[in-house]
């Protein structure tokens, strides 16, 4: 195993990432932020230096359990202290599972203004994976808007609320092509595919009967997405860093947080090409799709394939979502959940008012978060560093998901659910009406520092004792983000066994931003040895400017 550094430096700069110029967060000059390829087993060293001239920033790296390392989980006022500008931050943690990752910003909204990159992780030396390929094409996907991510947020918390709208553009890699037209009749601008602009896609030159290993990871601020490419059939074999029942599918649904690998064999037509092509689901979005090509060896990439790209499926036919997720099982040898739990929090997803301002909350909370870092206040035992009840573990049994709240209002809070060391959890998300109106949208929760099996979906309100019999504890997929579906409910079960402090939200950026997360604890007193700058703020930074303790 080796330890790989990286000295980056994170900036506002200009790019183009749909065709047109804007600002984007960048990382050495480069958009997306370099692609980190290690082996299982590696040490990733990055020393973060903020090269922001007003902002802090932090970089969380999604999917990377963080065993050992909590603080370096990259959690604004979670785990760490926002680096101030000018300051560096190590970075210092273990790759211990093969798998697709990325990383990205978690700060503000920082991952919306295009911090994120991608995290390859391979298996080590002398292992293999369970399935065979002779090339490989990453693709981290993401949604963009013309408007700033700071825009988004003095929108996204005015009163009256202002919604940020749709993105104006999808990107494979950080590449889109703003309003564009394949047709020669249309009087937009045609796309341009020639790869030589640098908003021109990435073309994936590919070689006859051979196969091909596409990680694909989805980063989006909103976007739910759908992947296809024409002519071809995929075979899923990863999801989240975990190995899956291999199954065939036409098309792939994927949802900001999630990760997937899957194998395309080059068996077609040699002497064309074929789309890719990416849109938007579960949102009534009119955001074009994103287009790239698969260049079959000797066709020239320039010829266009002769029809049309994939369409993507309906955005609201939901039972064809579900049935998506619900082709995932475990790879036969990964290891079932325990038989059962030892706790049970009911998650209730609700849309709310705080005192005009429109939010989300779980259990009537809607989340908001200190100043001063939870791992270090925890472990520190400092008091007054946030709300020291813990949050509501159900909803009332009178709450009827289907219709909009009765009592639209509802409090923020910091609270932080507990948990004793090896606990098994199982953690049901409910899903309701929104606020206004008669519909109920998708949130991907994803979770910090753990794995959690994913037991089963079911439509309407949980209900213990008719459902619970229906859960699969036999070989549920182990992710670390799963969806749940409009007035659905999503159980998962994990076990509390890595000590930390760790964020459990919805992946959509502007969800998570008006407070659709709880905080998870376990464990925080077996914590060792917090490197000081990531607690010199807040109450840590005072204790640690009052005495001379080594931490
Ligand atoms: Cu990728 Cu807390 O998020
Ligand atoms: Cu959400």
């Amino acid at each position: 195993a080796k330890v790989r550094h990286y000295k980056w430096e994170v900036e506002y700069m200009y790019g183009s990432p749909d065709c047109i110029e804007n600002v984007v967060m960048g990382i050495n000059g480069q958009f997306p932020g370099p692609t980190i390829r290690a082996q299982a087993g590696d040490t990733i060293d990055v020393a973060l230096t903020n090269k922001l001239s007003t902002e802090g920033v932090v970089i969380h790296w999604h999917g990377i359990r963080q065993k050992e390392t909590p603080w370096a989980d990259g959690t604004a006022s979670i785990s760490q202290c926002a680096i101030n500008p000018g300051e560096t931050f190590r970075y210092r943690f273990k790759v211990d599972k093969p798998g697709t990752y990325f990383y990205h910003g978690h700060y503000g909204m920082q991952r919306s203004a295009g911090l994120y990159g991608s995290l390859i992780v391979e298996v080590e030396d002398g292992k293999r994976e369970p399935f065979h390929y002779d090339g490989e094409f990453d693709l981290l996907l993401s949604d963009w808007w013309h408007q700033s991510s700071h825009h988004q947020e003095v929108s996204l918390s005015s009163k009256p609320f202002r919604w940020i709208g749709e993105p104006q553009s999808l990107l494979i890699n950080g590449r889109g092509q703003f309003n564009c037209s394949l047709s020669s009749s249309s009087t937009l601008p045609k796309c341009r595919f020639r790869g030589n602009e640098p908003c021109a896609p990435q073309i994936l030159h590919v070689l006859p009967n051979k196969t091909y290993r596409l990680r694909i990871a989805s980063s989006t601020a909103l976007a739910s997405l759908n992947l296809a490419i024409q002519n071809h059939t995929m075979l899923v074999v990863e999801a989240d860093g975990n190995y899956v029942k291999p199954f065939a599918v036409q098309d792939i649904d994927i949802y900001s947080g999630e990760s997937y690998s899957v194998l395309v064999t080059t068996d077609q037509d040699p002497s064309r090409n074929y789309w890719i092509a990416i849109g938007i689901r579960g949102r009534n979005a009119t955001t074009p799709q994103a287009l790239t090509i698969l260049n079959y060896h000797p066709t020239s990439a320039s010829h266009l394939p002769p029809s049309p790209p994939p369409v993507t499926p309906l955005w609201n036919d939901f039972q064809r979502s579900q049935s998506f997720a619900q082709k995932l099982y475990a790879l036969m040898g990964t290891p079932a959940p325990p038989a059962t739990f030892h706790r049970r929090l009911v998650l209730l997803n609700t849309q709310n008012l705080i005192n005009g301002f429109t939010k989300w909350a779980i259990n009537n909370v809607s989340l908001t978060l200190p100043s001063t870092p939870y791992l270090g206040s925890i472990k520190y035992k400092l008091q007054n560093a946030f709300d020291p009840k813990s949050p509501p573990e159900s909803f009332t049994a009178e709450y009827d998901v289907m219709k909009p709240p009765v009592n639209p209002n509802s409090v923020t809070g910091s609270g932080v659910y507990m948990f004793e060391m090896n606990q098994v959890v199982d953690v049901i998300l409910q899903n309701a009406n929104v606020l206004k109106g008669r519909s109920s949208e998708i949130h991907p929760w994803h979770l910090h520092g753990h794995d959690f099996w994913v037991l089963g979906y079911g439509e309407g309100k949980f209900d213990a004792k008719r459902d619970e019999k229906k859960l699969n504890t036999k070989n549920p997929v182990m992710k670390n983000t799963a969806v749940i579906f409009p007035y659905g409910w999503t159980a998962l079960r994990f076990v509390a066994d890595n000590p930390g402090v760790w964020a459990f939200h919805c992946h959509i950026e502007p969800h998570l931003h008006m407070g659709m997360g709880v905080i998870f604890a376990e464990g925080v007193d077996q914590v060792n040895s917090i490197p000081s700058e990531a607690i010199t703020c807040g109450l840590t930074g005072k204790m640690l400017a009052t005495t001379n303790t080594t931490v």
